[in-house]
């Protein structure tokens, strides 16, 4: 969402429940991306719960942290929304212009958003000018509550960044994607799995037909460890990324692989009632394809999981697969692993002036 002026250069935050992400590129003379910075930063678990900050310092802390280690100078900032207090939706009006559509939208939106309108941003874009046999056009509409902008901005301000965007985590995904695949025209899902948010974007016909978000994410499997082996969230979220304590391996890992293989039929079939919903109430092609990434699609089982009921392939995204990496200057085996969690973050380091 484009809420203000667009930069030259910008650092994209992705400030997720559990970590931030941070990522600058670069473009090279060919217009090829190369990558200028990027880190990963944990948050405290109860610093961001339900997506309200509730210890902002210790958010604004993980940011000024990771600036400094990475030598970040740029300050124009990217950063990225996601969850109830944005919608999202398709719509139909009749024909008019960008402008037109611009100084009637907030009338128009009133209907199409469970928020009064005086309470939200409102950006609306024309998908399909063409007038279909009615004399409507295709839009969509993105409203987010001013009152999550205004945290995000003042907690960037804090940080010592200027916000110059704002844009929306399910988007970012689709960007990421297209840079670095080839855009299927049959149904393909993009599927984010976070620590407490899941991320749908169903592209059909190469554009994004669907998006919704879902409060779920790896922080079940961390919480239901927790629970069943009365330990610390600490000590379960080591279990469940394959440490734990030695001494106690023999027995642990039945009981860790059990609530691993629950959680993630679970989370699974959450993801795929809402694109099964979607699909059959739009008609069309069945999904050819679900992209699969998040920090919490490197969990065992959660791939296979999704596959058998979605039936179709599922690949975890690769959102650095078309980025320039110098070797000497990032560790190719934290790359690797941290690249799942980057999908958003790189989506919203590849928006430029112009785009939209
Ligand atoms: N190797 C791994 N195996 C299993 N889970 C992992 C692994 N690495 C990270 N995770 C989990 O992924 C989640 C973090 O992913 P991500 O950074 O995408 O979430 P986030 O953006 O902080 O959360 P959200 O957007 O939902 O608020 C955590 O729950 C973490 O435990
Ligand atoms: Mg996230």
């Amino acid at each position: 969402m484009a809420l203000f002026a667009r930069p030259r250069n910008a650092v994209a935050l992705d400030i997720g429940s559990s970590h931030v992400k941070l990522l600058e590129l670069e473009s090279d003379r060919a217009g090829r991306r190369r990558l200028k910075h990027f880190g990963v930063a944990p948050v405290p678990p109860e610093a961001i719960v339900d997506g309200a900050f509730m210890n902002t310092s210790a958010v604004v802390a993980t940011i000024r942290e990771l600036l400094a280690r990475h030598r970040v100078k740029t300050r124009d900032c990217i950063v990225g929304v996601a969850g109830n207090s944005v919608i999202i939706k398709r719509i139909s009006l009749p024909v008019m212009t960008q402008e037109e559509l611009e100084e009637s939208i907030t009338w128009e939106a009133e209907q199409y958003i469970p928020f009064d309108v005086n309470d939200v941003n409102i950006d609306a874009h024309i998908l399909k000018g063409q007038a279909d046999e009615a004399g409507q056009m295709e839009v969509l509409l993105v409203a987010a509550r001013k009152e999550l902008i205004n945290e995000y901005q003042s907690l960037v301000l804090e940080a010592g960044l200027r916000p110059v965007v704002i844009d929306v985590a399910a988007f970012a995904l689709e960007n990421q994607y297209a840079l670095n695949y080839d855009v299927p025209r049959e149904p393909t899902a993009l599927v984010n799995v976070g620590a407490s948010t899941v991320n749908l974007n169903v592209l059909r016909n190469g554009v994004s037909a669907f998006t919704r978000d879902i409060a779920m994410g790896g922080r079940a499997y961390t919480e239901e460890i927790q629970r069943v082996m009365n330990v610390s969230y600490e000590e379960a979220e080591a279990f469940k990324v394959g440490g734990g304590e030695k001494d106690r391996q023999a027995v642990v890992p039945e009981e860790v692989e059990r609530v691993l293989s629950t959680v993630s039929d679970t989370i699974a079939s959450e993801i795929h009632r809402s694109l099964d919903f979607f699909l059959s109430t739009s008609g069309g092609a069945p999904l050819t394809k679900v992209a699969l990434s998040g920090g919490a699609a490197s969990t065992p089982g959660l791939r296979s999981a999704m596959q058998r009921l979605c039936g179709c392939t599922v690949e975890i995204v690769d959102p650095f697969r078309k980025i320039q990496v110098d070797e000497r200057a990032f560790n190719p085996r934290f790359l690797q692993d941290a690249a799942p969690q980057a999908a958003v973050v790189v989506g919203l380091g590849l928006r430029r002036p112009d785009d939209k």
